[in-house]
């Protein structure tokens, strides 16, 4: 994405600095604007090395309007897939709500037809302000996005709303706000597991498999981020992606019960947790001592969530699921599609412990009608995005 980084004059103005490396190692393309009191509390300098383009607005060297062939401000606006204002000041605001043009800043936010995000920080009289939040609701009213800012010590030593949102919040939103939404997908409501089970010996000891859940959450981010509403029962120790419902469970029949309540409000499901297939059949209420020979769990099989959902759906619900398979996969993804009844399986070839973790992997979807092109070797975001962008041309191709 290419995105305009405007940054006006409060003290969080340092913390743009990290919201455009982290969007630049994210892959896009960041240009600032400072306003001139923006440019008090930071630098050009520092924007343009680490951004790597040209920072424009409040610059001593240039000028608020630079002399340029080009009208920057026209350019700058047509250049931007997406402007965000970080910080926003009450100013730019009240500004941008009433069509004000002073500045290059403000100037480009009526020219752009790019999506806009804000991200307000201020004082906590300043935010609780009807005139604040009257040119918020107006700002929203023209579908401008805004991230709220949180609570806290704010600069100014009171304590309360007004402090700038967590950085990586403001990425995840940047992301949401500048994504093209995809029709067939946009408002429908995605049940996604993922991560492992975890299935208690004892109050210390577990049985687990080595799933993180980081394939679903991906899932998750890039089903919110075409516009679905999506719901995360999720298992192991990853943070839950922002902006989605996200539900924690540990075993495998809390996955299930987790499932089963959120079921019948859902359109589909996509299936990607790694639940355990069995549990100890008597967990112990207290920690097992240690034998000295051999020892024997008795083992009983869990609930089958995928089998469970799918026999219960509607006509109109489709129900996607996932297998990792260590030999034979495509043969074992078509007896899994054709014995749980499935739209799609994904299926990824886990041989010598690939596909876990951080790394990258392909997955091979088998349908009905066989095996597709294999999707990857990509990292698990680009994997999730393109895994989302094949099921929803699927989707499209669907009989009503
Ligand atoms: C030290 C200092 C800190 C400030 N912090 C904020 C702030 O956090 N939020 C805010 O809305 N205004 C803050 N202001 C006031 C703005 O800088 C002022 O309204 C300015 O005109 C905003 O201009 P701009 O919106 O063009 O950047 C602060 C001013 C000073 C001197």
């Amino acid at each position: 994405m290419q995105i305009i980084l405007g940054i006006t004059g409060g003290v969080a103005a340092y913390k743009s600095a990290e919201l455009a490396r982290l969007l630049v190692n994210q892959g896009h393309r960041v240009r600032c604007i400072l306003t001139e009191a923006g440019a008090r509390f930071i630098t050009p300098l520092t924007l343009t090395s680490l951004t790597g383009e040209p920072c424009y607005g409040a610059n001593p060297d240039q000028g608020e309007w630079r002399a340029s062939p080009n009208i920057e401000h026209i350019e700058l606006a047509r250049w931007a897939d997406l402007v965000a204002v970080v910080p926003a000041t009450a100013n730019i605001l009240g500004k941008a709500a009433n069509g004000l043009a002073s500045d290059l800043l403000s100037t480009l936010l009526l020219a752009t037809r790019a999506p806009v995000l804000w991200a307000p920080a201020m004082n906590t009289g300043m935010w609780e302000h009807p005139a604040v939040q009257a040119n918020l609701a107006r700002l929203r009213s023209f579908g401008h996005a805004v991230v709220d800012p949180g609570e806290g010590v704010l600069a100014c030593g009171e304590e309360g709303s007004g402090k700038l949102a967590e950085v990586a919040s403001i990425a995840e939103a940047i992301q949401v706000h500048g994504t093209p939404k995809l029709r067939i997908l946009s408002g429908r409501r995605v049940l996604i597991t993922s991560g492992p089970t975890r299935e208690d010996l004892d109050p210390v000891r577990t049985l687990t498999n080595r799933s993180t859940g980081a394939m679903g959450i991906e899932l998750a981010r890039a089903l919110r981020d075409v516009g679905a509403k999506v719901q995360l029962v999720l298992g192991g120790d990853l943070a839950a992606p922002w902006g989605v419902e996200t539900v924690r469970v540990r075993s495998a029949q809390q996955m299930l019960e987790a499932c089963e309540a959120r079921w019948a409000d859902s359109d589909g499901l996509l299936a990607a947790a790694a639940v355990a297939d069995q549990r100890p059949e008597s967990p112990s209420s207290e920690k097992v001592k240690k034998g000295d020979g051999a020892e024997t769990v008795v083992l009983v099989r869990t609930p089958d969530i995928l089998a469970r959902l799918s026999a219960s759906r509607r006509q109109d619900q489709w129900v996607v699921g996932f297998a990792a398979e260590s030999e034979q996969h495509l043969a074992h993804a078509s007896a899994k599609l054709a014995k749980k009844g499935l739209d799609a399986v994904l299926v990824n070839d886990v041989q010598g412990g690939r596909g876990f973790g951080a790394q990258a992997n392909t997955l091979t979807p088998v349908t009905a009608s066989g095996p597709h092109p294999a999707i990857g070797p990509l990292s698990k975001d680009q994997l999730a995005r393109a895994v989302v962008q094949w099921w929803a041309h699927q989707l499209e191709l669907r009989p009503d």
